[in-house]
């Protein structure tokens, strides 16, 4: 498969947009993992965060992380993302250091970060601006593309306020995925959805998945919601956060809902919610 193959194989861009320059920067090291973090520690004052985190994702791997409350799995998100300064340790993106935020990172926290006095159209543009060649008109043709991806079409015109939660997350989705990540992060996306606006947003993030392949590295602590997306289940221990294991979901895709019925499925989630008392 030649790059330019696998990045169209592997990322939401329509084939249009997948000649972009920050496009062309992203598929540089395709050899690598897309994720590799070794030996990571990350103190807070007297607070020991992380303590020796080893980890890689590949590339168009769902990995979730799950743990005890505090065990450090926003550290280790925001680590990643380049939010945060690592104490010690390696942190690579496809090969290359992580030393702050990047385009082909794409992050997604519990609340929607959309700003408040944009519409949904203005609040993923804006976060095009940054990609170098893309007309106006293009900007917008691709915001809309991407807030129809998510199911907001009808919308862009709303401004945040004007949508509910579940809504409100799809268009955070969208702006992510907009700029054509090769790694998505989300750290409990959902968490503060209800029930059900919860399970519809996990289909989505399946079907985003299904369809674009990309790399998701996602936070939560609901253990179904790991099992059902995820290829590696990796559940860590309490502080110091450390990799207790890595639990392997053979559960064959396509997934949907139903899969979490299946006695395959409830043995794992046994299994990885025993690991979490476990540890605790
Ligand atoms: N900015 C910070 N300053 C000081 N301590 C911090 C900071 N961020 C995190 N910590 C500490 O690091 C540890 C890990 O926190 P982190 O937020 O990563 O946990 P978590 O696994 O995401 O927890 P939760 O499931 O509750 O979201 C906690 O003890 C927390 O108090
Ligand atoms: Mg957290």
């Amino acid at each position: 498969m030649t790059a330019a193959q696998s990045h169209s194989a592997q990322t939401p861009q329509s084939p249009q947009n997948s000649q972009s320059p920050q496009n062309a920067q992203n598929t540089q090291n395709d050899a690598q993992p897309r994720i590799r973090v070794a030996g990571l520690t990350k103190h807070f004052g007297d607070v020991v965060a992380l303590d020796g985190v080893d980890l890689e994702v590949g590339e168009n791997e769902f990995v979730s992380i799950v743990g005890a409350s505090g065990c450090g799995k926003s550290t280790l998100l925001s680590l990643i993302a380049g939010l945060e300064d690592p104490t010690s340790g390696t942190l690579e993106a496809a090969g290359v250091p992580i030393t702050g935020p990047g385009r082909d990172r794409g992050v997604v926290f519990q609340q929607a970060t959309l700003m408040p006095w944009l519409t949904v159209q203005q609040n993923v543009e804006f976060a095009l601006r940054g990609e170098n060649g893309l007309s106006r008109g293009a900007r917008a043709d691709r915001a809309r593309e991407f807030i129809g991806l998510v199911g907001l079409s009808g919308f862009e015109q709303s401004h945040p306020a004007q949508l509910s939660g579940g809504m409100q997350q799809r268009a955070a989705l969208a702006r992510s995925l907009s700029y054509g990540p090769n790694v998505l992060l989300m750290d409990e996306p959902f968490g503060a959805l209800d029930a059900l606006t919860r399970r519809t947003m996990q289909e989505l993030l399946l079907s985003v998945w299904e369809q674009h392949r990309l790399t998701v590295l996602l936070v939560t602590h609901d253990i179904d919601e790991a099992v059902v997306t995820s290829d590696r289940v990796v559940v860590m221990s309490p502080r110091p956060g450390r990799v207790q294991r890595v639990v392997d979901v053979p559960i064959p895709r396509p997934r949907t809902l139903a899969s979490e019925r299946t006695p395959e499925f409830r043995d794992l989630s046994d299994e990885i919610l025993a690991l979490i008392h476990a540890g605790a």
